[in-house]
């Protein structure tokens, strides 16, 4: 959320600046500013809106200058407008500042700042930064910016990405944070920083990821990073795991659809060099070292948000099948303020794309706190989470951009259930003949990914019929529930279509009052044990004229009696419908927002990287 991110060197600040605002604004993207130092004078621009308009303001200014900084916001604290864009000021303009992260005693340092004769601006938490560290500055003689930040940061409470630019110290940025992500990039007589490395990636793979309560300071030339108790840390250069192709649409419209292609590659990636179907074998090497937790763990909970909760739901019937200990699927904002039991032998599995999201750090902290086992499964190589956690899986599947994940799920389902599979045979739930078929099952399915990304022209048809209508209900039975949580999740957020998933049976005891011409249903019917349950209910529909789409095991012709629309899916085992299950309802989210002419990579009041809480 918000994205940052600051140059100090040689190249034109405006292009670096503003190509790197443009690679972060799936961060945020309500408005966006920028600040340069060019010889001891700071130049500021800000503006309501996307970052074309920001770019459109600067067209044609000079703003070369030795050091930038820019940011593109997903408002918190005062309603997006050009005065509480980023970046903030002080009194008399001689710094400016970008912030991601919340700085929650906000009310009270503004009412002391204001007592000491401070003029606000802006109706942003991030402003009083701006004065405390102008005022550190002017109360301190030849107190360096460092000093000021670090001072002015022991009086904060929340959370905070900076960077922090002044008139009285050219050439310099000074850069900290805590709860929300900043990566420093590694140059040649050039050095950057940024929200993440797609900030800068087209110019160094050389990254620093600054860690909670570090503080560092830039220049062309040098970089240092301290704690913010002012002991010294000696950071460690790691390189960019990613090409930046992976980071363009590559000839899609969208990164959503581009993410949508890319699963059959994804799906196969997150099983490279890890399932030996012949041997029988899934061999995690994040989880090695823990085999002995994993064999005695006798409670599991997942914890998680959005999209990455309902893989988790998928999970719990994964891990009940095949490892037959209780499974518990928690919302990580619900989580982290209540008072878990944890009895002996809990695992916490904290399951995220990013890597960053507040509430499943806070709530994996929690866990930790008790000493309970805190593991990962997580797409960004580096993100907090996966430095935090005692051991765990990356997804491998590449840069998500699009801000409604896709490719992340499917990966996710796919590397949980590795860890199933693991954990049934470490523990000797799972025969070897049962995961042998399993383990040839999960190597098929990107190619049968493929064959569903082949019908997008039928489900462009039905898409146009979905796009005229207010509401949706999705259904699910069993491994499918969480598939209809999912596509109903998935067409609300980008075609603000309201949308609902339900256990279809569950249907019958309310919201089967709203079935009408305008509220198709989306029913998942897949040929798995409760299909004939299923049927039961698609009847009920049908017996109040509902419109239905069903998405059907290829081969079933005759549910087209009862269906308006089908859309087939390969054969599968159970427990890996949801996988191709959740294709065409992505495929059909896409094509619904295209048609009603939805900005589909940027959908209104979300944004990717959920930092805060
Ligand atoms: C929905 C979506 C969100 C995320 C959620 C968790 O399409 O993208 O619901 O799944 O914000 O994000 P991560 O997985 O990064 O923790």
């Amino acid at each position: 959320m918000c994205g940052i991110v600051g140059y100090a060197g040689p190249r034109p600040l405006k292009g670096v600046l503003m190509g790197g605002l443009r690679r972060l604004e799936y961060r945020g993207y309500d408005s966006a500013g920028i600040a340069i130092e060019r010889d001891g004078e700071l130049q500021l621009v800000k503006v309501t809106g996307k970052i074309q308009e920001l770019e459109n303001r600067i067209a044609g200014m000079d703003l070369s200058g030795s050091v930038g900084i820019a940011h593109t916001r997903w408002a918190t604290h005062g309603e997006p407008n050009d005065l509480n864009a980023h970046p903030h000021t002080g009194c008399d303009d001689r710094l400016a500042l970008v912030h991601n992260g919340i700085i929650e005693n906000y009310h009270a340092l503004r009412t002391l700042l204001l007592e000491r004769d401070h003029r606000f601006t802006t109706e942003t938490d991030t402003e009083v930064l701006a004065h405390l560290i102008e005022e550190h500055l002017e109360n301190g003689k030849d107190r360096t910016l460092e000093d000021a930040v670090r001072l002015a940061l022991q009086e904060v409470d929340g959370t905070f990405g900076l960077v922090v630019i002044d008139q009285h110290h050219p050439g310099k940025l000074v850069v900290a944070r805590r709860g929300s992500p900043l990566v420093i990039g590694v140059g040649e007589n050039e050095n950057f920083v940024g929200s993440d490395a797609s900030a800068f990636a087209e110019y160094t793979r050389d990254i620093i990821y600054l860690k909670d309560d570090e503080i560092a300071t830039i220049t062309s030339s040098d970089y240092s990073v301290r704690t913010l108790q002012d002991e010294a840390r000696d950071p460690v250069v790691e390189e960019i795991t990613w090409e930046l192709d992976q980071i363009e649409k590559g000839g899609f419209d969208h990164f959503m659809l581009k993410e949508i292609h890319e699963q059959p590659q994804t799906v196969e990636d997150s099983m490279r060099g890890r399932v030996f179907p012949d041997q029988c074998e899934v061999k995690l090497g994040g989880l090695e070292d823990v085999h002995d937790i994993l064999a005695s763990a006798e409670r599991i909970i997942f914890t998680a948000c959005g999209t990455s909760w309902h893989a988790c739901l998928v999970a719990r019937r994964l891990f009940e099948d095949f490892v037959r200990i209780p499974v518990e699927v928690e919302y990580a904002s619900e989580f982290r303020y209540s008072r878990p039991v944890f009895t002996p032998g809990t695992v916490l599995i904290a399951v995220s794309q990013s890597g960053e999201t507040a509430d499943t750090l806070a709530a994996l902290r929690l866990a930790k706190d008790e000493g309970i086992s805190v593991f990962g499964v997580v797409n960004v190589v580096g993100s907090t989470i996966a430095r935090e956690t005692d051991a765990g899986v990356y997804l491998h599947a590449g840069p998500e951009i699009g801000v409604a994940s896709t490719k992340a799920f499917t990966s996710q389902v796919t590397v949980l259930s590795q860890i199933a599979l693991l954990m049934g045979r470490l523990k000797g739930t799972l025969s070897k003949k049962r995961c042998e078929g399993i383990l040839h099952e999960i190597t098929r399915l990107p190619e049968k990914i493929r064959t569903i990304l082949n019908q997008t022209d039928s489900i462009i048809e039905i898409a146009s019929v979905f796009s005229k209508v207010n509401n949706a209900l999705y259904l699910g039975r069993g491994y499918n529930f969480p598939v209809a949580l999912e596509g109903a999740l998935k067409l609300k957020e980008i075609s603000y279509i309201h949308a609902e998933g339900y256990p279809a049976a569950e249907m019958k005891h309310g919201p089967i009052a709203l079935i009408d011409d305008d509220m198709p249903v989306v029913v998942l019917a897949p040929g798995d044990q409760v299909y004939q349950k299923v049927i039961s209910n698609i009847e009920e529909i049908r017996a109040r004229k509902g419109r239905i789409l069903v998405v059907a095991t290829e081969g079933n012709e005759t549910i087209r009696e009862l269906a308006t629309w089908v859309i087939h899916i390969p054969k599968t085992l159970d427990c890996f419908y949801p996988l191709l299950a959740v294709i065409p309802l992505q495929l059909l989210s896409y094509y619904v927002a295209v048609a009603r002419d939805c900005n589909v990579d940027q959908p209104r009041n979300l944004a990717k990287s959920v930092t805060v809480e």
